[in-house]
C-alpha cells in the first residue's frame, strides 16, 4: 500500500487522485445543472481549499467569479482549537449573488457555521455549501453541506490541500495517518 511517512507518523493512502478526479467532475455536472443561467461566485476557505477549488471550477465550466476568505487554522494541532479568526475578507460584493462556499474538509463544522454567520450579513441570494470531505462523526455544528464530495471516518489527513504542519497540501492523493493497532 502507498504511504508517506512523516517523522514517526505513517499516513495510508485514502482517496487516489484518480478517484478525487471522477468525484469532482460528478460534482462539478451537478453544479452545472443547478446553477444554469446564473454566474455564482465560488468563494474558497484559504488554505486547504485551493487545489480542489482549482480543479472544481475548470471542471465547472461555465462562467462563475471566484473570490476567497482566509480563516485562521488549527495552527499546528491535530485537532480543533475551537477558535475561528478571519485573516482575509472578501474582494467581491456579495448582495443579491449566487455563492457556492468552497471547504476542503469539514471537521466540526465550526468554520462552516462561521462563514454562513459572516455572509448572512450581506444578504446573498443564496449560498450553498460544498466540501470535498465530511467527517460526519467529528460534526458538532448545525452546519448545512449541501454537496460533499467524500465522507470519512474521524481521523487526520493529507494531502490534495490538506496539510500537517503548513506542509504536504502538494500531495496529489488523500492520505490518512495510520492508526496505532
Ligand atoms: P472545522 O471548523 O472543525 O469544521 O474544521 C475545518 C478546517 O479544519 C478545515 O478547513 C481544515 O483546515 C482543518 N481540518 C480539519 N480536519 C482536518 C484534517 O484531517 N486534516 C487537515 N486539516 C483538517
Amino acid at each position: 500500500m502507498e504511504s508517506v511517512k512523516i517523522g514517526e507518523d505513517v499516513f495510508e493512502i485514502l482517496l487516489p487522485e484518480e478517484q478525487i478526479r471522477a468525484r469532482i467532475k460528478e460534482l462539478a455536472a451537478r453544479l452545472r445543472l443547478d446553477y444554469a443561467g446564473k454566474t455564482p461566485i465560488f468563494i474558497g476557505i484559504l488554505n486547504g481549499s485551493f487545489i480542489f477549488m482549482s480543479d472544481l471550477v475548470k471542471e465547472f465550466g461555465d462562467v462563475c467569479e471566484i473570490d476567497f476568505f482566509k480563516l485562521s487554522s488549527y495552527g499546528d494541532e491535530l485537532i480543533s482549537s475551537g477558535a475561528v479568526k478571519l485573516l482575509k475578507e472578501l474582494n467581491c460584493t456579495v448582495t443579491g449573488r449566487d455563492l457556492i462556499i468552497v471547504e476542503d474538509i469539514v471537521d466540526t463544522g465550526l468554520s462552516i457555521k462561521f462563514i454562513e454567520q459572516l455572509i448572512a450579513e450581506h444578504s446573498p441570494n443564496s449560498t450553498r455549501v460544498i466540501s470535498l470531505l465530511l467527517k460526519p462523526d467529528s460534526l458538532k455544528y448545525d452546519a448545512k453541506i449541501d454537496y460533499i464530495g467524500f465522507e470519512i471516518p474521524s481521523r487526520y489527513v493529507i494531502g490534495y490541500g490538506l496539510d500537517y504542519k503548513q506542509q504536504y497540501r502538494n500531495l496529489r492523493s488523500i492520505y490518512v495517518l495510520r492508526e496505532e493497532v
